[in-house]
């Protein structure tokens, strides 16, 4: 189990969830209520699963590959410890995950 705990983009709200070994963290914060639309459920072609992984925790992660830091490059927001996180799948040693969620501003174009 990992224990994860969601921030908002304007650090007031926090959320603690847990996620079984092999759950994708985008469907984790799904399930939650969290603001991260997925639009392309984990094909790596949007950046609308953005977060920011708390910097003590980023390391325990592995690393991102090529395609998703592109695609990072691409999100707005994004930070040095930013992870697209459809690409998050969790396991047992990581026990706990702190997560910022950047909040819905990335999500307005074509409205
Ligand atoms: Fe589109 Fe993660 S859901 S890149």
């Amino acid at each position: 189990m990992t224990h994860i705990t969601f921030i908002s983009a304007d650090g007031e709200r926090r959320q603690e969830v847990q996620a079984a070994a092999g759950a994708v963290l985008l469907e984790i914060a799904q399930a939650a209520g969290q603001p991260l639309e997925g639009t392309c459920e984990g094909q790596m072609a949007c950046s609308t699963c953005h977060v920011i992984i708390d910097a003590a925790d980023f390391p325990k992660l592995g690393k991102a590959s090529e395609a998703e830091e592109d695609m990072l490059d691409l999100a707005a927001a994004a930070t040095r410890t930013s992870r697209l996180s459809c690409q998050i799948v969790l396991d047992d040693k990581v026990a706990s995950l702190t997560v910022r969620v950047p909040g819905e501003c990335h999500n307005m174009q074509g409205m």
